[in-house]
């Protein structure tokens, strides 16, 4: 695979100077001392323009994906060891950080992270690789796992689950109107046979899901598909582990950034952004508590999305939602409100 001029795929990585410009005040402040995570290395698309833009910084890239991680690295080598790679789920980070022995992680350790950021999903490159089994365009192994070497496929999981299960899967993760008949077909189905490949299982969405659906509610697999990754890589959970993780591990003046694809994934990033950024002082006293203070605050009002130029030239940027908040000085305690 050429990962030189098309790494990203023909694609400049989404938002990439405005993610640029969100992390930039951190950067600056920390100086020589700046480290970021990208929790979800990919092709090194972002890190690569990290480390370009912020010349004095480090950056700590994570993914799951061996082969994402190894071709990333080789894209990055001649930033030497102002990259460090990290194989493993993003959520590994509270123990990476309180355990690995890298000089890097030791300066994390002293400092706190300059910049945490997580360009959330798949990557084009995970749903062009036909044999993983992303894409519902093509017949293909039913796996969809990011990391290939763990957990349960795709398939496993239409082949065990129970009925409730299923269908509580493919509403929650789907938003899938029609998850209970989806669900007692695939156990019609699998009981004469078991599940392996994505054909059969696109031939049964087109019969279960009414034409007149289909005419409005895009490609019948859709929904099926992406609650199958979500919840074969365990997406959500992983996120919501992983916030608080990056609240404690950020630096005072450190931001974070979140870009969602999926409104579950917008929706938790959102909610835990609205309690870090809340004061935890009852209504009515006129002065904050010690340590009841919000210790964030939001950079971002609302949810940012890309340009219609920019989705113009990348379909992928259309659901994009952007969120990010900013660790504040700790400064005495207590003061007025
Ligand atoms: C959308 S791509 C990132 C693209 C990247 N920003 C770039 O510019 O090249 C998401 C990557 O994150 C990885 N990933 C997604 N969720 C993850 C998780 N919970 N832990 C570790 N890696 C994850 C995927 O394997 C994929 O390689």
């Amino acid at each position: 695979m050429d990962f030189g001029v098309d790494a990203n795929h023909g694609h400049v990585p989404v938002m990439r100077d405005r993610m640029g410009d969100l992390l930039r005040p951190a950067v600056e402040r920390f100086g020589a001392e700046a480290v970021i995570v990208d929790g979800t290395l990919g092709a090194g698309g972002h890190t690569e323009y990290f480390l370009t833009e912020f010349p004095d910084a480090t950056v700590i890239g994570i993914d799951r994906d061996g082969a994402a991680l190894e071709n990333a690295t080789k894209r990055l080598a001649r930033f030497g060891d102002r990259f460090v790679p990290v194989r493993g789920r993003f959520d590994c980070l509270g123990e990476e950080l309180a355990s690995n022995e890298n000089v890097v992680f030791e300066r994390v350790r002293k400092t706190g992270l300059a910049g945490a950021f997580f360009d959330l999903g798949v990557s084009s490159m995970q749903l062009d690789q036909e044999e993983r089994g992303f894409a519902y365009r093509v017949d293909a192994p039913l796996d969809m796992r990011m990391d290939p070497s763990i957990g349960l496929t795709a398939a496993d999981v239409l082949n065990t689950y129970s009925h409730g299960d299923l269908a509580r899967v493919l509403k929650t993760y789907g938003d899938e109107r029609f998850a209970g008949k989806i669900a007692s077909a695939v156990i019609d189905e699998r009981e004469k046979e078991p599940f392996d490949r994505s054909g059969r299982l696109v031939e049964l969405l087109y019969d279960v899901i009414p034409a007149a659906t289909r005419r409005t509610g895009g490609h019948p697999a859709k929904r099926t598909f992406q609650a199958l990754r979500v919840e074969v890589n365990r997406e959500l959970e992983a996120l919501e582990n992983v916030i608080p993780m990056v609240a404690n591990a950020l630096g005072e003046g450190g931001r974070a950034v979140f870009m969602s694809y999926q409104s579950l994934e917008d929706k938790l990033v959102k909610r835990a952004f609205a309690d870090m950024t809340k004061s935890k002082t009852p209504p009515g006293l006129p002065t904050e508590l010690p340590d009841m203070a919000p210790k964030f605050r939001l950079v971002t009002r609302g949810a940012e999305q890309a340009s219609e130029a920019e989705i113009e030239l990348n379909r992928r940027a259309a659901s994009v939602r952007v969120r990010a908040v900013e660790k504040l000085d700790s400064g005495p305690p207590g003061g007025a409100r």
